[in-house]
């Protein structure tokens, strides 16, 4: 999604507004540009594809200052084109970038246009340039007219305004969309995400919901939404390895398949002693454990599928009922809350619209409480949220999840475990049993890696498949649909998952010979279930990708390609058979050459609806 990088500094800000945008790339953006404000006024580039496309334009007719302005754009208002890449301009001297949507743009457009303004592009955010502008005429000071014009936008927004006059600063303001302020020595910094200001400063401001800021070389000044000065505190940014190199790995997501291992170890940290979940990890207040009596998860996307598995954990262990609802569903209907309800949210960004638009709404209802899992700890969700687990997955710059949901499945294993445990419904024997698996998740996750090769191999015969079909039953249908929407996501094949036990309800239709079947089969309960199952397909041609363990005896035939997955306590079966069906996805992506990182029309966080 769209991200913005703002500078000043005593020196050429054109550099460090460039290696920002790059850092920015993994948000997903299909058009980039900078301003750079000198005496000799704003002036800008922009290109459409790839940030080095506007280095290419850099390097040919350098603009050198040392305020400037930078925005990667994924389109909302108007196509992917130079002429709607920000920044935007009112007049020669004043550019803004913009994330987010202006819902009430039409009226506005059509007001400023009455006024004489012309539009240059499609975007909503050239309205707000033009207020700026508008304000200026009769409010000399550039900080105040910022504020003036922000009263008249309805929707969500983080923008980045630049003038070219006597004083020199940048303006910027949030309400929706999120936005740092980087501290440097003499030199200060503005950008959607902290990542793309790693290469100069590791002090940030994280603003709140209507601050705006005026930030200047020699300091910041925060007005809440109130119009008066806060100080907010800096966080210095604690991750070791800057997570923007990708080391030894080709790509991303594959480094980010690999750690796993490793984040799913921070992740139990902590949280799990040697027979027993320890609850403080909830905070100083768990008592909602003990209170809770149903689980309502709500989440978009891979986070969503992370829910749907949580939901088997949750009735299974702690006998209590679970529903599970995508955001966007939740935010706009109306919805009765039974009594003493734990309203669970699951992101990775913490800056999904949609799932924050739906704890805000949660908070006006009659909940228990509101519990975040989720893998940014400054993030608005977190910020938001009664109660917090982190997941501890470090930041994860490929667009298809991976590490973030193995570790949102880790931290909502750990929930139903507490649930469970402090509700009576688990005794202590089968929680230490449990918890025991889970001190072995990291070690079958290595395991479970040595199959890429193995994999990899398998992956070539996807190379000139245009569909697929993936199976699951019980928990393993939620990691069914997650291997189908990596599938979808970076390698561009249409794939659809069902319930295993569905097929016959009209998905069969479908098999033939070019259909490739995924089935993850775990020797679980419902084994002999899932092979009849696949005996269905086979009967009528279709190729059938067989990934199960030892146990369940099945092997190589005729139409059935099998793949040997690791033997685990089935309590952790989802956790460690999606990584099969992740990298098959990401080998698949490889062979047919697409952009495995960032995949076509996606952004890694979705701060719109
Ligand atoms: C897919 C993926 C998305 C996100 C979804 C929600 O690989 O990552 O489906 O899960 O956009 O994002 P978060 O988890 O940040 O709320």
């Amino acid at each position: 999604m769209c991200g913005i990088v703002g500078a000043i500094a005593q020196r050429n800000v054109a550099k460090i507004l460039l290696e920002g945008l790059s850092r920015l790339e993994y948000r997903g953006y299909d058009s980039s540009g900078v301003a750079i404000n000198n005496e000799v006024g704003v002036r800008a580039h922009r290109a459409v594809g790839k940030v080095q496309a506007l280095k290419d334009k850099f390097e040919a007719t350098p603009l050198d200052g040392k305020i400037g302005i930078a925005h990667t754009r994924w389109a909302t208002h108007g196509k992917p084109t130079e002429n709607n890449a920000h920044p935007h301009f009112s007049g020669d001297d004043l550019a803004i970038v913009h994330n987010g949507i202006i819902e009430n743009h039409d009226k506005l457009r059509n007001q400023l246009k009455t006024q004489g303004y012309v539009f240059k592009s499609e975007t909503d955010t050239e309205v707000i340039v033009h207020l700026i502008h508008q304000e200026l005429q009769s409010e000399p000071d550039f900080l105040q007219a910022v504020k003036n014009a922000l009263k008249y936008l309805e929707g969500a927004f983080a923008i980045a305004v630049t003038l070219n006059d006597q004083n020199h600063r940048l303006v910027a303001a949030r309400k929706g969309s999120p936005l740092v302020v980087g501290i440097g020595i003499e030199e200060n910094f503005v950008a959607s995400d902290q990542l793309a200001l790693l290469h100069v400063t590791d002090q940030f401001v994280f603003l709140e919901e209507g601050d705006v800021v005026e930030v200047t070389r020699d300091g910041v000044t925060i007005f809440d939404s109130q119009d008066v000065i806060q100080e907010r505190p800096v966080h210095v940014f604690n991750h070791n390895v800057d997570a923007t190199d990708k080391g030894e790995f080709r790509h991303y997501m594959m480094k980010e398949i690999y750690e796993q291992p490793k984040v799913i170890a921070a992740c139990l940290e902590g949280r799990i002693s040697e027979n027993k979940v320890l609850t403080d990890c909830f905070g100083a207040d768990s008592s909602f454990l003990k209170n809770v009596e149903n689980v309502h998860i709500v989440a978009c996307g891979t986070s969503y599928h992370a829910g749907m598995v949580a939901k088997y954990w949750i009735e299974d262990l702690a006998n209590l009922p679970c529903t599970v609802e995508v955001a966007s569903e939740y935010r706009y209907r109306k919805v009765a809350v039974p009594k003493n309800t734990l309203f669970l949210t699951l992101s990775q960004s913490g800056e999904t619209a949609d799932t924050l638009a739906a704890l805000r709404k949660a908070k006006e209802l009659d909940y228990l409480t509101s519990l975040a899992i989720c893998n940014v700890p400054s993030s608005t969700l977190v910020r938001e949220s009664a109660l917090t687990l982190l997941t501890n997955a470090g930041a994860e710059i490929g667009v298809a999840s991976t590490k973030a949901f193995t570790t949102q499945l880790t931290a909502l294993l750990i929930t139903a475990i507490a649930i469970a445990s402090e509700k009576g419904a688990l005794s202590a024997i089968k929680e230490a049993e449990l918890v025991n698996s889970m001190h072995s998740l990291p070690a079958h996750i290595d395991e479970a890696l040595k199959q890429d090769v193995a994999i990899k191999k398998v992956s070539e015969r996807f190379a000139n498949k245009h569909n697929a079909l993936f199976l699951g039953r019980g928990p393993m249908f939620p990691i069914a649909l997650e291997g189908a929407l990596k599938l979808k996501e970076i390698s561009y094949i249409h794939a659809e998952a069902y319930p295993a036990g569905e097929l016959k309800h009209g998905p069969l239709a479908l098999v033939d010979e070019d259909m490739p079947i995924i089935s993850i089969v775990p020797h679980n309960s419902m084994l002999d279930k899932l092979k009849s199952n696949l005996q269905e397909v086979a009967a009528r041609g279709g190729e059938l990708y067989v990934f199960a363990d030892k146990d369940a005896e099945l092997q190589n035939a005729e139409g059935v390609i099998f793949t040997e997955v690791l033997k685990v306590d089935e309590i952790l079966e989802p956790i460690v058979h999606v990584v099969p069906l992740q990298l098959l996805s990401y080998h698949v992506a490889v062979v047919k050459g697409t952009d495995v990182d960032q995949p076509r029309n996606l952004a890694k966080s979705v701060t719109v609806e």
